[in-house]
């Protein structure tokens, strides 16, 4: 058996292309987008198999084109996808032996996961499926007192707990043949442990051993185990052989990063949405603007971890415009300024008042995101700096210090323009990247 030790080494071995490529694309799709009311709606609306039905006939999506979506995945800088293969409804986007509750089944009679790996990977993406540990449609999966089957209430839907062992063994088979039939995947994506129905539950040691010998470098997140923010073993320095590789704190920006019990850092990634549903919800116009993605990704990175952002594609098989606007202008930024993202990491200094600090060792990262009265400080770098540039352009920024910044002899301090003494806009007003080249006579550690 593996030490502890060996565990977190491997682990960390196994998440290090993860840890540099810091933002990839979360896609929510299936039987749900034709209601459009977000993904849980068999489960809020409390909807029968039977009643749910009528969009299984139904499901159509004439226009699903994987290229397009990898091609506005890569051009948004993003570096690795996750598609739902199941959601907690049950239905399969793949074509599975084991049930016949699948798209190839359906009007769309195609394989849609098979067609999505292969476009991602066209594009040079990782790529991941999400794969739910709920199944609403599996028979043999409690629902009359379970915590959010649809059938919660219904004692119609009494089952035996004995049975419940088909349903493991259905899910077990299942992820062997996504492991099997579509060539190499890089993550998979657990969804999720909640009350009992946690870990050995799960049979998750032999269901890892089984992912491990089939794709041993593949990388999973921690929900196998646990939900939430700090469950699961993968925060202790013990974690069992399913406790995963990266943490998933879900519709949250973590307030100080990840850390384990030893105060260790964890991979972590923060899953998000563009608005605030991650299937398709036609009448969610609560959309993000491109700067708040930007700067969230800028803090996932200032504290070590990932962004995986999601869109919700519509029942014709599209990205909604909306969300198409808001990754082509992150893709803009990301275009000039993705230096300060990929392979980067916190930076051993505390966040400056005017933005974020990211880090990849060679070079501090000033993302400014306020405009300055005057020279903006970079407190505590006197004597530190080498030279200033700006990352979009590469033009030489002023780092000589002014007369009204004379008595902060412990700060260096930057500027946009000559004299500066002056205040000037932001270059760019989403976010702006000095890249400072620092003295390497004492080094950041
Ligand atoms: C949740 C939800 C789910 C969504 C997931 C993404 O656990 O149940 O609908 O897929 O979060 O992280």
């Amino acid at each position: 058996m593996k030490t502890g030790q060996e565990l977190i080494r491997e682990r960390t071995e196994r998440t290090e292309w993860f840890q540099d490529a810091r933002f990839g694309m979360f896609i929510h799709w299936g039987l749900y987008a034709i209601p459009a009311r977000g993904e849980w709606v068999r489960s809020t609306e409390r909807m029968s198999v039977e009643d749910y039905e009528p969009y299984f006939h139904a499901f159509d999506p004439v226009e699903y084109d994987p290229k397009a979506w990898a091609k506005a995945a890569k051009e948004a800088g993003m570096k690795y996808a996750v598609l739902t293969a199941k959601h907690h409804d049950g239905f399969c986007l793949f074509d599975s032996g084991l049930t016949e509750y699948k798209s190839t089944r359906t009007p769309a009679g195609r394989d849609l996961v098979a067609e999505f790996l292969d476009a991602f990977r066209a594009e040079g993406l990782k790529v991941g499926l999400y794969y739910s540990l709920l199944d609403w449609h599996h028979e043999d999966y409690p629902a009359y007192g379970d915590r959010v089957h649809p059938m919660r209430d219904n004692e119609a839907y009494k089952r035996n707990p004995e049975s419940f062992g088909g349903y493991v063994s259905y899910m077990h088979g299942q992820i062997r043949e996504l492991l099997t039939n579509y060539g190499k995947l890089d993550i998979v994506w657990f969804d999720f442990s909640y009350d009992d129905m946690n870990g050995e539950k799960w049979k998750a040691a032999e269901l890892m051993e089984m992912m491990r010998s089939l794709q041993p470098h593949i990388i999973m997140d921690n929900r196998l185990e646990g939900s939430g923010s700090h469950s699961g073993s993968i925060y202790t320095d013990n974690p069992t052989t399913y406790a995963g590789d990266f943490a998933s704190p879900e519709q949250i920006i973590p307030p100080t990063g990840v850390t384990g019990d030893s105060g260790n850092p964890i991979p972590w990634e923060a899953c998000i949405t563009l608005n605030n549903n991650w299937g398709y919800a036609a009448a969610d116009r609560n959309y993000k603007s491109a700067t708040t993605i930007i700067r969230k990704l800028t803090e996932c990175v200032s504290k070590n971890g990932n962004l995986l952002l999601n869109v919700g594609p519509d029942a014709k098989g599209r990205i909604p415009k909306e969300s198409l606007d808001i990754l082509a202008e992150v893709g803009e930024w990301m275009r000039d300024n993705g230096d300060s993202i990929y392979g980067c990491k916190a930076a051993p200094l505390p966040k400056p008042e005017w933005g974020r600090y990211t880090w990849n060792g060679a070079t501090l990262y000033a993302h400014v995101h306020e405009p300055s009265v005057g020279p903006i400080p970079l407190v505590g770098l006197n004597g530190r700096i080498k030279s200033a540039r700006l990352l979009a352009d590469g033009s030489e920024l002023m780092t000589s210090r002014p007369w009204n910044a004379t008595e902060y002899t412990s700060d260096a301090f930057v500027n946009f323009a000559s004299p500066e003494h002056n205040s000037y806009p932001l270059p760019d007003p989403r976010a702006t990247v000095i890249q400072l080249e620092l003295t390497q006579d004492k080094e950041l550690t």
